[in-house]
């Protein structure tokens, strides 16, 4: 999926008055292309990939995934781009704590209806993708950080989508683990073609990126690390 991004601002509305975050943001990222963020505590990282998953609108400005201005068409849509079209990953995996891997993985498809009849197939498919196959039936509970983040980036993936969202995907893993999911999204991004935007603290992680962008006080730049 290709994206992009022109004249975005985002303020919120705080108690004393307005919180920019971002100001006149533009940013192409090209189809299949991985791109990390960086940038300081508070500066708009997780509000640019709200902006771009379809979770949250800017005040200013056009947003194309694809051809499709997300940004002006009705919210019905917006919701079906999120759900067959947009994976997320993020810092606190968010898996569902009563259900169990496999079903995990199986509940993006669940929701968007989608590879009705092979679903429990095509989650076996994505488990294996992260080498995580062997513990399909296991408690979400009793994995490790690393598994659990295999286990929902498997998930992101599950429908095939053309961009991939990841907030701090690292952000609760120690050195092995990093490196392992690191390895991991990139064979993704290389193998499915996932246009992947990646939000880090960490440069080590950062360097996995094709790009790397530095976003503070409301503006983005190319960062050199
Ligand atoms: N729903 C909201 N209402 C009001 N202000 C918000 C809201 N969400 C975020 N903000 C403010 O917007 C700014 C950017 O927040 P954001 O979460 O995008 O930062 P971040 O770069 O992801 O930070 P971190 O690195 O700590 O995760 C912060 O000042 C935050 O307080
Ligand atoms: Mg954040």
């Amino acid at each position: 999926m290709r994206i992009r991004m022109k004249g975005i601002y985002k303020y919120w509305e705080g108690e004393f008055g307005k919180i920019r975050v971002l100001e006149n943001v533009n940013l192409d990222i090209a189809d299949k292309e991985f791109i990390a963020i960086m940038g300081p505590s508070g500066t708009g990282k997780s509000t640019f990939l709200h902006l771009l998953g379809c979770i949250d609108k800017p005040n200013f400005g056009e947003i194309y995934l694809d051809n499709t201005d997300i940004c002006t068409i009705p919210e019905n849509i917006r919701e079906e781009i999120r759900l067959e079209h947009i994976g997320f990953i993020f810092q606190n995996y968010y898996l569902i704590p009563t259900l169990s891997v496999l079903e995990n993985v199986m509940l993006p498809m669940q929701l968007a209806n989608s590879f009705v009849g092979k679903q429990e197939e095509r989650a076996m498919k994505m488990l294996e993708l992260v080498g995580m196959e062997a513990k399909w039936n296991s408690d979400t509970a009793k994995l490790s950080g690393g598994q659990r983040q295999r286990v929902s980036t498997a998930r992101a993936l599950v429908n095939n989508p053309g961009l991939l969202l990841a907030d701090e995907p690292t952000g609760n893993l120690d050195s092995k683990s990093t490196r392992e999911v690191m390895d991991m999204l990139k064979i993704v991004n290389r193998q499915q073609g996932v246009t992947t935007v990646m939000v880090t603290h960490d440069s080590k992680v950062a360097a996995y990126a094709d790009k790397v962008y530095y976003l503070d006080e409301g503006r983005i730049s190319t960062a050199n690390i």
